[in-house]
């Protein structure tokens, strides 16, 4: 006899009227005298197992109807197209071997609150919800791999453990080394613009930790970022990086997760908004002035950074993301470029996503002067030996370069359409959150 063909669930078109095994975890059920309806997931997607009576005999049976959520199944049985679930698939089981069971599930179909979900979040995982948007990070992942991979682009890793605080020492992780400090890497940018001086375009694609003791719907203390560093090119070349980069996340998700943006609720047809180029740019002296007219921000003054409410009123008045060009100085990092002819605004751009997601991703040209970054760095208090090998870029063949960084999660919550960033990351570390 041949074997039975071993699939997984995502798997289902292509077996429709076959006889297959499935090993998988029971979600949920519900049974009348004669049938049970198991809902069923696999780790590639979810449907619905139909049990006859009659099929599989009273005894296997009985012992289906006692079966707990979250026990692990083998199945066999076989697909039939089901137009009636958000699936479209489903399997008539023939047989069902228990492979491990499962007592009082703490997680039920009911309504469980945040803090609950967190302390469980190894099991959380497990739930629809989670599910899509992994699948929509991981798509996000690969996506960003291939673009620059597309664009000339080569990955090279930034170290974790650093003796450098790229955005300021209010929020750094200090950790022991040996008899030393290091910290733990805000941001990988300065090593990639040494790469960038040897390999012309780079990423680097890591963890980043922040000790900010902000409480908010978009600060993680651990999360992942997107740096390209590239050589020879300016701001405004950068910027235009940027918005096919984002466009093509964008589309890479419309055109492989339909499935988990159904699952989620997300409608496409306001994503495919956002894969249309160019994305508006307004200067930040424009963005003051605009946030002044509104009325709604009365004290809001040039110089001012601008808060999640201010982020959100300005993306409310275009219908794509949108860069806000050349911000102060005293609000931005050491290492920018001063605008040609502005005194006193960088080289700079936030790009602040629609819908109140706010910034997801800031970047600028880099000051490629020698005596002016030197200067910079004595000015600000900065320890000057950290940075000799930074300021060497400029002594060694100093040329114009531009760079960015993307935080992941920040981009996956806007795609998703989720409320809360600790949602795009499987384990988030949040102010109180170590665990699991
Ligand atoms: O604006 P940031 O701090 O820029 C940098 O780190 C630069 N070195 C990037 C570069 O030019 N290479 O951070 C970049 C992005 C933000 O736009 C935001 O999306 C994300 O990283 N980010 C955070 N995401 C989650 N939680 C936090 N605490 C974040 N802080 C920044």
């Amino acid at each position: 006899m041949k074997p039975m063909k071993q699939i997984n669930i995502i798997d289902s078109k292509d077996y429709v009227d076959q006889e297959v095994e499935i090993g998988g975890w029971l979600t949920d059920k519900r049974s009348s005298g004669k049938i049970a309806f198991l809902q069923l997931r696999d780790g590639t997607g979810f449907f619905q197992g139909v049990v006859l009576k009659n099929q599989v005999g009273e005894e296997l049976f009985e012992e289906i109807k006692r079966l707990r959520q979250e026990s692990s199944l083998k199945i066999v049985g076989t697909i039939h197209k089901d137009d009636r679930s958000h699936f479209g698939y489903e399997i008539e089981i023939s047989s069902l071997e228990v492979l491990g069971t499962s007592e009082d599930y703490p997680i039920t179909p009911k309504e469980h609150g945040v803090d609950f979900l967190l302390d469980h979040r190894h099991l959380w995982l497990r739930s629809k919800k989670p599910y899509a948007i992994m699948k929509i990070r991981n798509e996000v992942i690969r996506a960003t791999y291939e673009f620059f991979n597309k664009e000339g682009f080569i990955k090279i890793d930034a170290p974790i453990l650093t003796s450098s605080a790229p955005e300021g020492t209010t929020e750094l992780f200090k950790t022991k080394y040996f008899d030393r400090e290091a910290y733990l890497s805000q941001s990988g940018q300065l090593y990639e613009e040494a790469a960038a001086m040897a390999y012309d375009k780079v990423f680097s694609f890591g963890p980043a930790f922040r000790a900010e003791k902000s409480k908010t719907r978009r600060h993680l203390i651990e999360f992942w970022m997107i740096e390209p560093e590239m050589a020879f090119m300016h701001q405004e070349e950068s910027l235009e990086v940027q918005e096919r980069y984002i466009a093509f996340l964008v589309q890479s998700v419309l055109d492989n997760c339909q499935y988990e943006l159904k699952l989620l609720d997300r409608d496409p047809k306001i994503l495919e908004k956002y894969t249309k180029l160019p994305y508006p740019r307004v200067s930040y002296d424009k963005a003051i002035e605009m946030l002044q007219e509104s009325g709604e921000f009365p004290d809001t003054k040039w110089g001012d950074d601008f808060g999640s409410p201010e982020e959100t009123f300005l993306a409310e008045q275009f219908d794509k993301p949108v860069f806000v060009l050349n911000y102060p100085k005293a609000i931005k990092p050491f290492y920018m470029k001063p605008h040609p002819t502005r005194d006193d605004v960088y080289l700079c751009a936030d790009l602040l996503a629609p819908e109140g997601y706010g910034e997801i991703i800031g970047g600028s040209e880099r000051e490629t002067d020698y005596d002016k970054l030197l200067q910079v760095i004595r000015d600000k208090g900065m320890n000057e030996p950290d940075y000799e090998w930074y300021l060497d870029l400029r002594k060694y063949g100093t040329v114009p370069h531009s760079g960015f960084g993307l935080g992941l999660e920040r981009a996956i919550t806007w795609i998703t359409g989720e409320d809360h960033i600790r949602e795009a990351i499987p384990f988030p570390r949040l102010l109180n959150r170590l665990k699991p």
